[in-house]
């Protein structure tokens, strides 16, 4: 049975949408309690999880079948198979499987997501059934629904935002209290607020799959994630904070993808400096925030709770009454042809270098960067540093990326580094721009 015969303009005719749900953790528990208070347009009807006889925990719903065989879950010919458990495997094969039969998936995964998207939605188009995702980018936020249905008139020519909310949260804390990078972390660790492993949030992979996705969703591309520069939050110093607010600056982690004319994207993940008058700037702790902008609408902003069971299941479950309620397929298959995105774009650059000083070290940096075509704007130098272990900061003209990273290795030769030169760039409003785009 596809959906469509589920659904019939006489309301009275209307069944509740069957629905599985394979993942009863941290998300799957608060969108089992959350599709219970929606009972009168779904019916819950079975429940996957490994290890299950210690997950059975719902007395007061004997009717719900408990099972750690995907089998059983879809042998219950249900409307909506919901995945939370996480990781490309098994799940990419439980969502194929779902699609195959007919089955609408709706998840929050975003590593199938972001990895096989496209096919997968391709294949549902395919079965008559949907295939929907809001929960797997920033989490409570809806901005998928809200690209498809507010902005599709529009063309989207770039997303940008803050995706990770560990990394922000680490970020504005260093900013606030002035603590250095580990002891943020560690705090952040001990609230709940990142992973005992925090490498996939700190280094940007987890953000990498969540602009892919995105980049899918508001600009149709197809886009590889691992061709995605991702650059660590970790080498960021409490030191940068201060030097940054010389520039009418904070940083934040920032994901952004920007489209060319020609059907190119450009996308990096990293550590950034934003405008203290920015939206960027003002989203604080674990925080989510998308930009999305488009050549009439310009800049579109959604924010919110990026992660945690209540926002999630959230998401989810609205995903689970868009099709109770007959919505259409909310993201269109796109190109199935993946794209590699370009490393390169333009911006201004803030360098941070700590040395052991001595005279001629200033006209040393200005020539390497001079060679490499990279005109130096500003000089900024705090006070009260030890000579042996003195940070400054040069700050430069919107150059190319990969000037300004030839231009430092170039420097790694010299001998007065004592920590190895940290380069961010400076997202001023439209200063991001893909070498690549005309008019540069
Ligand atoms: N947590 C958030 O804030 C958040 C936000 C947005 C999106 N998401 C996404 O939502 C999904 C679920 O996240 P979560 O935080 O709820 O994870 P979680 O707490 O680890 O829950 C996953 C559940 O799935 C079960 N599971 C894992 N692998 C399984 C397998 N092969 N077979 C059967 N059961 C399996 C786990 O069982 P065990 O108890 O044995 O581990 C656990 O109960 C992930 O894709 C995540 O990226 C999470």
């Amino acid at each position: 049975m596809t959906n469509e015969h589920l659904y019939s303009t006489d309301m009275s005719e209307k069944r509740p949408l069957r629905v599985v749900l394979a993942g009863f953790g941290t998300v799957g528990q608060s969108v089992v309690r959350l599709l219970r208070s929606h009972h009168s347009e779904v019916e819950l009807v079975a429940i996957c999880n490994r290890n299950v006889a210690r997950k059975q925990s719902l007395p007061d719903a004997p009717e719900i079948i408990w099972t750690e065989s995907i089998d059983d879950l879809l042998a219950q010919r249900p409307d909506v198979f919901i995945e939370l458990i996480g990781r490309r495997s098994p799940a990419e094969s439980w969502i194929t499987r779902a699609l195959n039969a007919g089955i609408s998936v709706v998840t929050a995964n975003k590593q199938v997501i972001a990895e096989c998207g496209p096919s997968l939605l391709s294949l549902a188009a395919t079965m008559g059934c949907q295939l929907r995702f809001e929960a797997a980018v920033a989490g409570g936020v809806p901005v998928i629904r809200g690209i498809e249905s507010g902005l599709v008139a529009d063309h989207l020519t770039g997303v940008s935002g803050i995706l990770n909310g560990t990394c922000n949260y680490i970020l504005t804390r260093m900013e606030a209290a002035g603590i250095p990078f580990d002891d943020a972390l560690r705090e952040a660790q001990r609230l709940g607020f990142a992973e005992a492993d925090p490498g996939d949030d700190i280094d940007g992979l987890d953000a990498r799959a969540k602009i892919a996705i995105l980049a899918m969703v508001a600009l149709g591309a197809a886009v590889t994630p691992a061709s995605i520069v991702c650059r660590s939050i970790s080498p960021v110093a409490a030191v940068d904070f201060p030097y940054a607010r010389h520039l009418d600056c904070t940083i934040r982690q920032v994901a952004w993808v920007t489209a060319d004319d020609s059907g190119g994207v450009s996308a990096r993940v990293g550590p950034a400096l934003v405008p203290m008058s920015s939206a960027l700037a003002r989203a604080q702790g674990s925080e989510n925030l998308v930009i999305v902008t488009g050549r009439s609408g310009g800049d579109t902003t959604f924010g919110g709770r990026g992660a945690g069971g209540g926002p999630s299941a959230v998401a989810v479950v609205s995903d689970v009454l868009a099709i109770a309620r007959g919505a259409n397929a909310a993201v269109r298959p796109g190109p199935l042809t993946a794209i590699t995105a370009s490393p390169d774009f333009s911006a201004p650059f803030y360098v941070r270098f700590t040395i052991n000083d001595r005279p001629g070290i200033i006209a040393a940096i200005a020539s390497a960067f001079a060679r490499h075509d990279v005109n130096i704007d500003a000089v900024l130098q705090e006070p009260g540093y030890p000579a042996d272990r003195r940070p400054f900061v040069v700050s430069v003209e919107a150059s190319p990326v990969a000037a300004v990273e030839r231009a430092l290795a170039e420097m790694t030769t010299f001998d007065f580094h004592v920590i190895a030169p940290f380069a961010m760039p400076v997202l001023v409003s439209a200063a991001i721009r893909s070498s690549a785009s005309p008019g540069q």
